[in-house]
């Protein structure tokens, strides 16, 4: 026995020799395919222990083996950039392939369809282009493929439909622009699909898709969806979620669809859909149904009543009639309900709010009548009371005082009365509190919520005084208590709120002198105090605060002199009318434009005729000085009705110094901040050797100004007579400007204009604009400009596209309402000493030289101002557009690094220029809805989301065009809807 041993031992080495070595081969081969493709994919910091070794390289943690044959390739948030090259396809026992969330670039090699074991594709978030290519039914057992968030385009191949293992298909975020074929309704195992947000050429939801009765997904929303929903996709019994929200489907909503059992989430919202609900429901799992903004009419169905699980209803923006059942305010789940804008009458289910947690509640622009629900708050969730525009009526219900989490309350013009519960005024989150246009009696309280930030109540029957005690109103930014019983002083606490900037107290009964001391009212603009029974003077404080635009002291009892500091605000609104003032006004409000201004005070005069007002009679003052007043006021007639006469002449003339201290009335100023130059300052600048700049639309001056070192003036001539329209059009758009505050936005100090010239003067920015500075080789060489050129380096050209990033920012998310730029480009954006970005000229040029004239603005203008550091890459074809230029280079995946200019190319900075660059393509999609907004590329700027990969992140997907208005119903859904985006298992 024991001598056969050693020879069996023997064998069976030998054996198990023989196999490992053939094993071990293969072994090698395949790890060779992976040290391969770190070096294809520049050798990424996560894939460091990629290294030739002993070991095997199915321990490495991205990969698992079966028998040693490499199975899975989990390569997900690897950070890897580059292409997937064809070797890939070497692993051929691949079952899992995961690149989810990379930086992968280029097309989808065909080669990968070699890969015949293939289960499971996940090449989502990534820069993926190009369609996809033919023959991808040769991945037969694939169950599940995840290209979404990618970049791919054109049709969708009807090969899709042969894979018949397919249980999850993510298309959605994609630039697919061509068709989808009905043949996906074949893969009868399929459970989700997901193909929302693409451009698709208008086209209907297939019937075909009603075959599949394993669906437990269906999300196309956003996709150019036409036509009608199939009456037959009630026959789709697994479906969980639907959205087919943000197409274009018309007709009715099927009746079908009510009945599916396993439904929990419909969302149809924002289509043109019509008809009527279906009345019959007995889809008893839903919890979410959005249905606003379609032309639904008739009534809210009865059933809905029966939806125990129930936590969102939105409604909004259809037209329903009829009153809303009262078993919807039985709903144990609602914590959602919005259905303003509507025809909605008779009352509001009085149990609402009363058996459920309810958050939000939305009935605005109705005909609502009746009182507010009795137990709105009683759960405490409650967020928002918006009930505007109904007829509503009663005394405010009780719950609504310690209502801890309530942040608005918008119930204006309907019939309230009563007095505002005392908690409800220090309800600790309130923000808005907007009650204007109803029958509410009381006084104010000594104490409001200090998180109280707008405050409508005007147009109701108030009274006492105004007593502002404490500091607990001291976040006020708003206060409109126009129109109501208030009587008693202007309290001297009222002037120390440092936020307020809306202060109208007109039409009240108040009475006494103004606070002489204004303690911090430094950002108030619109300040009415009209019609009251306000007396003594005018105190000189009002002529320090700097962001008053708008003044009304109208029909009150002021009397004594105009403080002639007013002069110096330059209001562009300010009544001062039926009054008691005395004295001459203030010089730079001797112009038509004020022409109403100070009606109706006889004792107020002034010098020139042209106003309504009589002429000052100074004999008492110095009478050698008159006779000069005469004269230059004949003269500036004289030079009036010459002009008038001969118009065109004038816009020939240069505007000259003749009218340098008596200006024409037809001149307007508006002035946006404390000056101390006056107009002659800016119009005896206006000289040929002061230019610095000319352009389509203008030319630019340099001028000398009292106090502001220098100002830029533009000047901007329309050759024909601007029609009214577009002129008011320009004045408004002046006006918002000059209200801007930003660091990064220069300053509009002023406008000085008539019907044939705009004067546009700005803070002078001594390092000029960007273009000057990238693009002064090619213009002027020699000059100074272009010896700076290296000056710009990449740190300072950061700097100027985090700055520029940050003002547009500004305009788009902070401003209210939004501003557009329009033609943001690099001549655009200035440069001040520190070299820190301005955004100037905000398409007034534009504006005023009609659409034909536009020749010399650039096609390629608009966004491409976001790509000023962009442009540190050469330029490709003279004649092509840089953005397409650019766009192609990364298409053909062709290293960023080879088009960043050599002057500035620093090794430190390689990955963030090229970031920037990829950033700058982005912006400039052609398509706006792929481009990134302020917000996404600011913090990409600033370097606080590096792992930003496309135009098309998950956060996008927050984005939802419609806006409840209180904004909560939208996350409720979304968080709902992303939920199973989640993973594969199918
Ligand atoms: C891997 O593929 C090879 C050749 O294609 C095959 O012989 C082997 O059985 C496969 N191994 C596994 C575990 O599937
Ligand atoms: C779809 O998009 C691709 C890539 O942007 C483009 O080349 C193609 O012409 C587009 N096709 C259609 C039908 O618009």
């Amino acid at each position: 026995m024991s001598g056969k041993k050693p020879i069996f031992l023997l064998i069976h080495f030998l054996i198990r020799f023989l196999f490992q070595h053939a094993d071990s081969k293969f072994h090698d081969q395949e790890q060779a395919v992976l040290l391969r493709l770190k070096q294809h994919w520049q050798n990424p910091l996560s894939l460091e222990h990629w290294t030739p070794s002993n070991t095997s390289h199915c321990t490495w943690p991205e990969v698992v083996c079966t028998n040693n044959y490499i199975t899975q390739l989990i390569l997900d948030n690897k950070n890897i950039s580059g292409t997937i090259p064809p070797f890939l396809s070497h692993l051929k026992n691949l079952t899992f392939l995961n690149f989810y969330n990379n930086n992968i670039v280029g097309k989808i090699p065909v080669a990968l369809y070699n890969l015949s074991k293939l289960e499971i594709l996940d090449l989502s978030q990534n820069c993926v282009v190009g369609t996809i290519p033919d023959g991808i039914d040769r991945l037969a057992r694939l169950s599940c493929l995840k290209l979404h968030a990618n970049n791919l385009s054109g049709d969708i191949p009807a090969a899709i439909g042969r894979i018949p293992e397919l249980r999850t298909l993510y298309l959605n975020d994609n630039l697919f622009n061509g068709t989808f074929p009905p043949e996906i309704g074949n893969l009868s195992k399929l459970e989700q699909l997901y193909m929302a947000r693409n451009g698709f050429l208008p086209s209907k939801l297939p019937s075909n898709f009603t075959q599949l009765k394993k669906l437990k997904m269906l999300w196309i929303a956003g996709a150019n969806l036409i036509g009608e929903i199939p009456q037959m996709i009630g026959e789709m019994v697994a479906l969980e979620h639907l959205n087919l929200s943000e197409n274009e489907l018309t007709g009715n909503i099927p009746g079908s669809l009510f009945m599916l059992m396993n439904l929990r989430l419909l969302y149809l919202y924002i289509n043109k859909l019509s008809g009527e609900i279906p009345q019959v429901v007995e889809a008893l799992n839903l919890t979410f149904v959005d249905l606003s903004q379609n032309n639904l009419t008739g009534t809210i169905p009865v059933d809905f009543g029966k939806l125990d699980k129930l936590s969102g209803l939105n409604l909004f923006f259809n037209q329903l009639s009829g009153e809303i059942p009262e078993s919807i305010g039985r709903l144990p789940a609602l914590k959602f309900f919005s259905v303003f804008s509507n025809n909605l009458s008779g009352s509001i289910p009085p149990d609402l709010g009363r058996y459920s947690a309810l958050e939000t509640f939305e009935v605005a622009s109705n005909r609502l009548t009746g009182n507010l629900p009795e137990y709105l708050c009683h759960g405490g969730s409650l967020r928002g009371v918006v009930a505007f525009d109904n007829k509503l009526g009663g005394e405010l219900p009780k719950s609504l005082e310690n209502c801890s989490r309530l942040r608005t309350v918008r119930i204006l013009n309907n019939a309230f009365f009563g007095n505002i519960p005392v908690g409800l005024w220090t309800a600790s989150n309130l923000q808005q509190l907007m009650i204007s246009d109803n029958s509410f009696t009381g006084e104010l309280p000594n104490e409001v919520s200090t998180s109280l930030l707008r405050l409508e109540m005007s147009n109701n029957r108030f009274s006492g005084s105004i007593t502002i005690e404490g500091d607990s109103w001291r976040n006020l930014v708003v206060f409109n208590a126009s129109n109501n019983l208030f009587t008693g002083a202007i309290p001297q606490e009222l002037t120390t709120l440092r936020n307020l900037t809306v202060l109208l107290l007109d039409k009240n009964q108040l009475n006494g002198e103004l606070p002489s001391d204004i303690m911090s009212w430094k950002s108030l603009n619109i300040l009415n105090l009209s019609q009251n029974q306000l007396s003594g003077q005018i105190p000189e404080k009002f002529g320090f605060l700097p962001g008053l635009v708008t003044l009304d002291l109208s029909d009150n009892q002021f009397s004594g002199k105009i403080p002639p500091q007013l002069g110096s605000l330059r209001l562009p609104f300010l009544n001062l009318s039926s009054n008691h003032l005395m004295g001459q006004i203030p010089t730079e409000y001797e112009n038509v434009a004020y022409a109403t201004s100070f009606l109706n005070n006889p004792g107020l005069c002034t010098r020139r005729s042209s106003l309504y007002l009589k002429v000052c009679n100074s004999r008492p003052q110095k009478p050698s000085k008159t006779s000069t007043q005469f004269l230059a006021l004949i003269l500036s007639s004289l030079i009036a009705a010459f002009l008038f006469a001969s118009l065109f002449a004038f816009i020939t003339i240069r505007v000259h110094r003749k009218i340098n201290h008596i200006l024409d009335p037809e001149w307007k100023f508006i002035h946006f901040h404390m000056l101390n130059f006056t107009e002659s300052d800016i119009f005896s600048g206006l000289k040929e050797r002061n230019l610095i700049g000319s352009g389509g639309s203008g030319q630019v001056y340099r001028v000398a100004a009292n106090g502001f070192g220098s100002v830029a003036v533009k000047r901007i001539s329309n050759h024909r007579n601007s029609d009214q329209k577009l002129e008011k059009e320009f004045l408004a758009e002046i006006e918002i400007l000059g209200t801007l505050r930003h660091l990064n936005i220069v300053k509009l100090l002023c406008c000085i204009s008539n019907d044939n010239s705009k004067l546009l003067v700005y803070e002078y920015m001594e390092n000029h604009s960007l273009d000057q500075w990238l693009h002064s080789e090619k213009k002027a060489k020699g000059s100074s400009a272009s010896m700076n050129h290296v000056a710009l380096d990449w740190s300072k050209r950061l700097q100027i596209a985090v700055g520029a990033a940050q003002g547009l920012c500004y305009l788009h998310h902070d401003c209210s309402p939004p501003i557009v730029h329009r033609d943001v480009k690099s001549s655009n954006i200035l440069l001040d000493s520190h070299f820190n970005a301005k955004i100037a000229d905000f398409g007034l040029a534009r504006m005023l030289v009609k659409q034909g004239e536009l020749a010399t603005v650039s096609a390629v203008a608009g966004s491409l101002g976001y790509m000023a550091p962009g442009k540190a890459a050469n330029y490709g074809d003279e004649d092509t557009c840089l953005a397409k230029w650019a766009w192609r280079h990364m298409q053909e995946e062709k290293p960023i690094v080879d088009v960043l200019d050599e002057e500035i190319k620093e090794p430190c900075c390689v990955d963030e220029m090229g970031v920037v660059f990829k950033l700058g393509v982005f912006c400039t999609s052609i398509l706006p809805s792929e481009r990134p907004n302020m917000k996404e590329i600011l913090q990409i700027l600033l370097g606080r989301n590096p792992r930003w990969v496309c135009g098309r992140k998950n956060m996008r997907h927050a984005e939802h065009a419609s806006t409840p208005l209180l904004n909560s119903s939208k996350s409720e859904r979304l968080a709902e809807s992303d939920g199973s985006l989640a993973s594969c298992n199918g």
